[in-house]
């Protein structure tokens, strides 16, 4: 299929969509990373904009590991929320929300989530979501960057059994109709709290994680066991251990 992403190194294009979605956008062929760049332009004072690349040479994914992925294949755009929303941890799961309803438009409706911020199909890794609280004038930012793998080849991916992307489940999906539905699911559930609430919801249909037996290892902490209970309006992790109940807010989980 045609990739239309690189419509957007036309200024009209650019322009008429800008319009459409309400925000700046800001492309590159090539960047070091659109979450970096999109910190950067907090201190320049821009409000609402989003930053997309091609290629990144050094995208970064949760606790700093690397993000990898061949120029030309995957969505990788960091959006910018300013001032800063009240609840913005929940954003790594409402962001993988946002993806799963940006792919049942194209058809790709079986998107399931892991806790926090994992989109998976077929149980593989499809897309990550990383949400930056920044401390940006008075109110502070949210920056919310997507990494989604679209087009990569068996080949192109580190780890088959981990990762997956939407040409390997079947899906081809032009990655500038993508991001545009993605910037208005985004957008919808950055509106209103009862958005957020409504997408929380939806977090916990699609959830891989609740109802499973897992291992957590907490950003603070042992390592535990347990049943994934349920997630909080906050977005954390309720896990029932031997001992009782774990409220987990950062960490790794992994079935067992
Ligand atoms: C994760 O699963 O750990 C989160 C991955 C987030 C990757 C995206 S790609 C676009 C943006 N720029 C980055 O450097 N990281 C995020």
């Amino acid at each position: 299929m045609t990739d239309r992403l690189d419509l957007l190194h036309d200024a009209a294009v650019r322009s008429a969509l800008e319009l459409e979605l309400g925000r700046r956008i800001e492309h590159h062929v090539r960047l070091a990373s659109t979450q970096d760049r999109a910190r950067a332009l907090l201190d320049e004072g821009t409000d609402a904009a989003v930053v997309i690349a091609d290629e990144q040479t050094a995208g970064h994914g949760r606790q700093g590991r690397p993000w990898l992925s061949p120029p030309g294949q995957a969505l990788l755009a960091s959006w910018i929320y300013r001032p800063l929303p009240s609840d913005p941890a929940l954003f790594a799961l409402l962001g993988g929300v946002a993806v799963a309803r940006a792919l049942a438009q194209f058809g790709v409706s079986a998107a399931r989530l892991k806790w926090p911020n994992d989109v998976q199909l077929s149980d593989r890794k499809v897309a990550g979501v990383l949400a930056d609280a920044v401390t940006a004038g008075d109110a502070g930012a949210l920056v919310l960057g997507i990494g989604v793998n679209v087009h990569q080849q068996p080949r192109d991916l580190a780890d088959l059994s981990t990762a997956t992307s939407l040409v390997i489940e079947g899906g081809p999906v032009d990655r500038l109709a993508l991001f545009a539905r993605l910037c208005r699911e985004l957008d919808r559930i950055a509106a209103s709290p009862d958005e957020r609430v409504a997408a929380l919801d939806e977090w916990r249909a699609r959830s891989a994680t609740l109802g499973h037996q897992v291992e957590v290892r907490p950003a603070a902490g042992a390592t535990l066991r347990g049943l994934a209970r349920s997630i909080e309006s906050d977005g954390a992790l309720v896990v029932e251990t031997a001992g009782g109940n774990e409220r987990i807010v950062a960490g790794e989980v992994s079935l067992v």
